[in-house]
């Protein structure tokens, strides 16, 4: 009776003992799987962006309606992009300048060679990050006849290049491409 009352408790406590151990196995397992799954989400997410966001990575931009003289605003990766039409005389007089400028840059190296009548920057002042104005017929355009920056002053000529002001840099030019001869894509 005393020998199977032993056995008896031996097996039930060897049965409990058993049971837990399983259970502290696969909870541990578990939480560790739902660790790296915890850890592996954020990384795998941010390795595939979005839909909206792939779409936004790069635009196209048909040039017709754009007429001489003209300037826009499109949006790019959530940045203002001004386009302007350049008139021969606004070509003309970004070309002739190429010295003394703050942020030395030559008008070629900020167009495409052949379309010197489109000029592509990004519309945010090297300041303080203002969106400057210019592009609207009523906008004040500045002394140089780019953009002016209400912030603070700074203007901008036809090339885009910082001609007076607090500004340290020129209009950042984005990375675009003539995907036809009237369609840029940008970015
Ligand atoms: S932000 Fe443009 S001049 Fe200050």
């Amino acid at each position: 009776m005393a020998e199977s009352m032993t056995a008896t408790a031996h097996g039930s406590h060897g049965g409990d003992g058993v049971t837990k151990r399983d259970f502290l196995k696969l909870v541990a397992g578990a939480g560790a799987a739902v660790g790296a799954g915890a850890m592996a989400w954020p990384l795998i997410d941010s390795m595939n962006p979005s839909k909206d966001v792939l779409a936004l990575s790069s635009i196209e931009l048909d040039l017709k309606p754009i007429a001489l003289g003209q300037g826009i605003t499109t949006m790019w990766r959530g940045k203002p992009v001004f386009v302007r039409h350049r008139t021969p005389e606004e070509i003309k007089e970004a070309q002739a300048v190429v010295s003394g400028l703050a942020d030395p840059a030559a008008d070629k190296d900020r167009v495409k060679a052949g379309k010197e009548e489109w000029l592509v920057v990004i519309g945010i002042c090297t300041h303080l990050g203002c969106v400057p104005v210019g592009n609207k017929p009523t906008d004040q355009r500045g002394e140089y006849g780019g953009w002016f920056c209400p912030c603070h002053g700074s203007q901008y000529d036809t090339s885009g290049r910082v001609r007076h002001g607090p500004a340290p840099a020129n209009l950042g030019v984005p990375p675009y491409a003539f995907v036809t001869d009237t369609k840029i894509k940008i970015g």
